[in-house]
């Protein structure tokens, strides 16, 4: 359910004494704690932080979560807030579904990509051996809170990701909102109007509204929900090779690995491109997603020579059936996704070329 920052304290009402904890990185715990605190109100809570990044997301981490819990005799009643981006509601939302078999946990975003995306939708998980995701369970939190003035302090890479995933949700749902969304990425706005118009035109309540609607039919992604991995088969292949490789080079970690909203861009560039060829999908599509891309994220920085280790991450994604080939949903048109897609290598290729020879 989604609710507004200022219910929070109704919601804690039938909350026993001393089993409020609250979740953050070290970025939220500086930026979005004060404001947490003043929506608390005289409620006292125990506070546990984890340094901001990707790299946080893993067993060690859901270990300190379990461990600060049992230190501060967290009983089923426990509350766990998750203030911040995906990584911490996708970690403690992991933590939270599994200490004592399961305790209730809020998400309250602080990033536009938890917002629209990971806060709902009741997946948690962490990476595990530089496989995303790979660990995890389907556990709804007891509510959402969106608080949009978060997003006044998130960088603007951070506001670009998930403006990403607001473009998924439009081209998978509505071609209303896809119209929307490409007048504001046709104008350079500074981030204080970005973050206003997001609200002021309904973008943002929209998108949300759009994935919850679709997760509300099929919780479990049995069929329709796969429609929400468009662009990911192609993305999290280039995300998890950037982990992979921050995870076994720690020494030589790559600087500015990018974020989730930024592969599934590039995800979404080559799945448009595969529609396009293998379905009715209009060029036109495919046109305006690309100068999106070159006008606001760049190109990707995986080079030819990483395709092989691409293709390979696709065959391995979890979201493939034993001795499948790699699982891809399409588009024939904006609002009229197709699940279920299997290409051949060749195929892929293909679309990899026209992603990296942009
Ligand atoms: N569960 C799901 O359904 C789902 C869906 C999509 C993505 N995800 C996961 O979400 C994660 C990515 O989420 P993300 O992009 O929010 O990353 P993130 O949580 O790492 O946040 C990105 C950066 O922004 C900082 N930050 C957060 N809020 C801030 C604020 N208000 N002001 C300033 N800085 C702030 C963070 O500290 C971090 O440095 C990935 O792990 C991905 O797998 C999960
Ligand atoms: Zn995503």
């Amino acid at each position: 359910m989604l609710h507004s920052l200022t219910q929070l304290s109704s919601l804690l009402s039938d909350l026993p004494e001393g089993q409020l904890f609250v979740l953050t990185d070290s970025h939220t715990a500086e930026y979005c704690l004060p404001i947490l605190v003043d929506s608390i109100g005289q409620i006292p809570y125990h506070l546990l932080t984890i340094e901001a990044g990707e790299q946080s997301k893993n067993l060690a981490s859901v270990q300190a979560v379990w461990d600060f819990m049992l230190k501060h005799r967290a009983t089923r009643e426990a509350v766990l807030i998750n203030l911040g981006g995906g990584m911490i509601t996708d970690l403690g939302g992991f933590a939270a579904a599994t200490y004592m078999r399961g305790i209730r946990f809020v998400n309250i975003p602080t990033t536009l990509l938890a917002m629209v995306d990971a806060s709902s939708g009741g997946k948690t998980g962490i990476d595990y051996q530089g496989i995303k995701n790979v660990i995890g369970t389907f556990t709804p939190p007891m509510a959402t809170l969106i608080h949009s003035d978060f997003l006044r302090t998130l960088p603007a890479a951070e506001l670009l990701s998930g403006f990403a995933e607001m473009l998924k949700h439009a081209l998978i749902a509505s071609p209303k909102e896809w119209i929307k969304l490409l007048q504001l990425a046709q104008e350079e706005l500074p981030q204080e109007q970005f973050v206003e118009t997001l609200s002021s035109t309904g973008a943002l309540q929209a998108s949300i509204q759009i994935k919850e609607n679709i997760v509300s039919q099929d919780p479990h992604e049995a069929s329709l929900r796969k429609i929400l991995n468009f662009g990911h088969t192609i993305g999290h292949a280039i995300e998890s090779t950037t982990l992979e490789y921050n995870t076994q080079n720690s020494k030589f970690k790559i600087q500015n690995s990018p974020s989730h909203g930024y592969c599934v861009l590039w995800g979404m560039v080559a799945e448009v491109y595969l529609s396009v060829v293998h379905t009715d999908c209009p060029r036109e599509v495919l046109q305006q997603l690309t100068q999106i891309m070159l006008q606001w994220y760049g190109k990707p920085q995986c080079d030819c020579k990483q395709r092989n280790q691409l293709i390979h991450r696709m065959y391995q994604d979890k979201k493939n059936s034993a001795n499948q080939t790699p699982n891809f949903t399409l588009l024939r048109n904006i609002g009229e996704p197709i699940i279920n897609q299997h290409l051949t290598e060749e195929d892929i290729n293909e679309a990899l070329e026209y992603l990296f020879n942009l």
